[in-house]
């Protein structure tokens, strides 16, 4: 049985101008980090253990003291109104549908505002994290900030994978570089220096270093997440330099095409953070087990970028939690099969590389 999301995403390709399908599923030079995301989960595997009571395991946890109905989050993915006329609001519609944190792009193609009380209407205490790109100067960083606090965000996510913007293919090949007319990346509307669709002010500059992390501190209450972390000394010094968690990404393979597959890297980095912060992960999380072998390999949650799109193109709000509640039926089904009783048995102990003698 091939995956549900192949043919979900099929579905979205017929529907999708082929243009921004390639901008969604896309990623930089020969999408080795692209494909390498997905392949890492299918070389590892899940011992099971049998005969353990596992009827009233829970799969609702928190995030940086914020709930979540089971250990994943949907990432921050930009321009929603390519996939889905509503954009992002059905995206918050449908994220929070299923009890889920949503991390909204910064380039999102409606405000932050507006997405919070999206989320807010279908559930109260539905929580939204900000994505941020850090600007260049930092009155813009913090009118960002600003605008995320006022929505009620409860976290930021500080994109640090993005000196410079990775070579893309498609979008080259297509001439895709700006939204069409009519669209804007309006949580950049009225900020100084921001002309036309406000897209190409997007990008973080390339002179940033540790320091600016501790100026964003300065701004805002908010915790900070980095995400982006590929490296274990960077991981130890994200720690170092304060930041409350890290999420373990390659930005879905759309920037460095030669980085390795997230969950190779999470090892290294979770003995270098040693348990000090929360780590997350994302990209090529197709299936409730990448969930568990994720969290297993000491994450603690991941999150789903592209499939979200998906069901968001072919079916809107409902689309969209259709994605996450089959991951979660998915999830609580493998954790069933592992014997696991509670999230916190999940250990690398766990886990072997497929082909190899369990020990
Ligand atoms: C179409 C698209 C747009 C994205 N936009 C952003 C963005 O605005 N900010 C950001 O930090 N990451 C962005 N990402 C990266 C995602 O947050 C995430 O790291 C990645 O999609 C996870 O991999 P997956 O798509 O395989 O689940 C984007 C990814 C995609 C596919």
């Amino acid at each position: 049985m091939t995956n549900p999301l192949v043919a979900l995403e099929q579905r979205a390709k017929e529907l999708l101008d082929p243009v921004h399908y390639d901008f969604f599923a896309g990623g930089a030079g020969d999408e080795v980090a692209l494909t390498d995301n997905e392949q890492a989960f299918r070389r590892l595997a899940l011992l099971p253990r049998v005969l353990r009571d596992t009827s009233r395991r829970s799969s609702a946890t928190n995030l940086l003291g914020d709930p979540s109905s089971m250990p994943v989050f949907v990432s921050p993915t930009a321009f929603h109104k390519l996939a889905h006329a509503e954009g992002e609001l059905a995206t918050a519609r449908g994220v929070a549908s299923a009890g889920l944190i949503l991390i909204a792009s910064m380039a999102a193609t409606v405000t932050i505002g507006e997405i919070t009380t999206a989320a807010r209407k279908v559930d109260r205490d539905a929580r939204v994290w900000f994505q941020l790109y850090l600007q260049p100067e930092s009155k813009v960083t913090e009118e960002l900030v600003r605008r995320a606090e006022r929505a009620g965000c409860t976290a930021l996510v500080v994109t640090v994978d993005s000196p410079a913007l990775g070579r893309r293919g498609r979008d080259d090949y297509h001439g895709f570089h700006d939204l069409p007319a009519g669209l804007y990346a309006e949580n950049m509307r009225g900020l100084p220096g921001v002309t036309g669709s406000g897209v190409r002010r997007i990008e973080m500059s390339s002179d940033f270093t540790w320091d600016h992390l501790h100026r964003l501190r300065a701004m805002t209450q908010l915790p900070v997440v980095l995400k982006g972390i590929l490296h274990p000394e960077d991981a130890r010094l994200a720690v170092e330099h304060g930041a409350d968690a890290i999420l373990v990404s390659n930005h879905g393979g759309r920037q460095l095409d030669i980085a390795p597959a997230t969950l190779d890297a999470m090892p290294a980095i979770t003995a270098a953070v040693a348990g000090r912060i929360p780590v997350f992960l994302d990209g090529g999380v197709r299936r409730g087990s990448d969930v568990v072998l994720a969290l297993a390999l000491g994450a603690t949650a991941a999150g789903v970028g592209r499939p979200v799109l998906w069901g968001l193109a072919v079916g809107g709000d409902k689309g969209v939690t259709g994605v996450l509640d089959n991951l979660r039926t998915e999830f609580e089904n493998t954790l069933t099969l592992c014997g696991v009783t509670a999230l916190s048995e999940l250990d690398p102990g766990m886990v072997i590389a497929r082909g190899a003698a369990a020990r």
